[in-house]
Parts: structure tokens; C-alpha cells; sequence
């Protein structure tokens, strides 16, 4: 086990594309994967992708807590879940606008809008593929997530900047 160290808003390495995984790579990923999970749960984060721990591969990890599941989600995401080079196949025209917080950007929120539902793939930790639909939190998750592997963070899909700010400042006021 290894707790990496979490690059923050403003390194470069936030703002690139990552390099797919070549399925013959798969196998050299157990290590970083773990790592990734460690790391996040050392943090308190719900997911982390690989660029935040200073790594330009399209690799990241998510858990949702147990109370934001959705009743498929209870069927299906089992432990903490890994998605090797994943797409978004389809989302809803739907948007829905929540607080997000993000391990690079510590201690701030801000309010981001992200499509209700989505359908995505990708090739799990044993190098299975898998195809999920997600809703609510799950979606949210994977979006964000997704958008680290693209050189996005949350700010740059806000639309409302004033929904944006500290997290103590936001609960005391
Ligand atoms: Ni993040």
C-alpha cells in the first residue's frame, strides 16, 4: 500500500489529455491501482483519477458511499470500482446542478451542472470490458472523473461563478 502524494489545481499535469492504456498494458496497472485507491481513501474522496496523482494515463477510481447509491448501483458497484480508458457512450439531455468538491482543489466547492444520466464503458482492473448505465451521484462521479482524464476540472464547467467558494465560508454564511 502506498499513499501517493495529490497534485493540485495548476500543475500542467491537470490540464492534459491522458494516453489511453494499450491492452497489453493492462497487466502493469495493479500497482498503480491500488496505489490510486489508497490514496483516495486517505483523502476521503469519492473517486480519483491517475493524473492527480501525476500520471497521464486514462485510468481512475471511484466509491460511492453506501447512502448515494442508487438500487442498480447496490448490484453493481461492489468495492471500490476501476475504469481503464473510459467512454461515455450516451447522457441525457438532462442536466442537474449539485456542489462538487475535488481532491486537487482542496477545501473549495462550487456548484456544477452535469448530465442526470449517462451510459458508459470501459475495461476493468482484470481487463474485462463493462458497459453501465449510471444516474444521480454515480453519473456525477464518473463525469468528473472522466473530465481529469480530458485536462478538466470542475470550474471550467461551472456556470454560475458565484456558486463557487470555501467550504467553511460556505457553511457558516
Ligand atoms: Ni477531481
Amino acid at each position: 500500500m502506498a499513499v501517493r502524494e495529490i497534485i493540485r489545481m495548476g500543475n500542467p499535469i491537470l490540464a492534459t489529455i491522458s494516453h489511453p492504456i494499450k491492452s497489453d498494458d493492462v497487466g502493469t496497472l495493479p500497482g498503480i491501482i491500488q496505489d490510486m485507491i489508497d490514496t483516495m481513501r486517505a483523502a476521503k474522496g469519492v473517486g480519483l483519477a491517475a493524473p492527480q496523482i501525476g500520471l497521464n494515463i486514462r485510468v481512475l477510481v471511484f466509491e460511492i458511499p453506501a447512502s448515494r447509491q442508487t438500487d442498480s448501483d447496490r448490484e453493481t458497484l461492489i468495492g471500490p470500482q476501476v475504469l481503464i480508458n473510459p467512454r461515455i457512450i450516451q447522457f441525457s439531455e438532462e442536466v442537474e446542478f449539485e456542489w462538487e468538491g475535488c481532491l486537487s482543489i482542496p477545501d473549495i466547492r462550487g456548484e456544477v451542472p452535469r448530465h442526470s444520466s449517462i451510459e458508459y464503458d470501459a475495461i476493468d482492473a482484470e481487463g474485462n470490458n463493462l458497459r453501465r448505465n449510471a444516474f444521480g451521484f454515480h453519473a456525477r462521479v464518473v463525469q468528473h472523473e472522466l473530465d481529469h482524464l480530458d485536462g478538466i476540472l470542475y470550474p471550467e464547467r461551472m456556470s454560475n461563478l458565484r456558486q463557487f467558494g470555501f467550504v467553511d465560508e460556505l457553511e457558516e454564511n
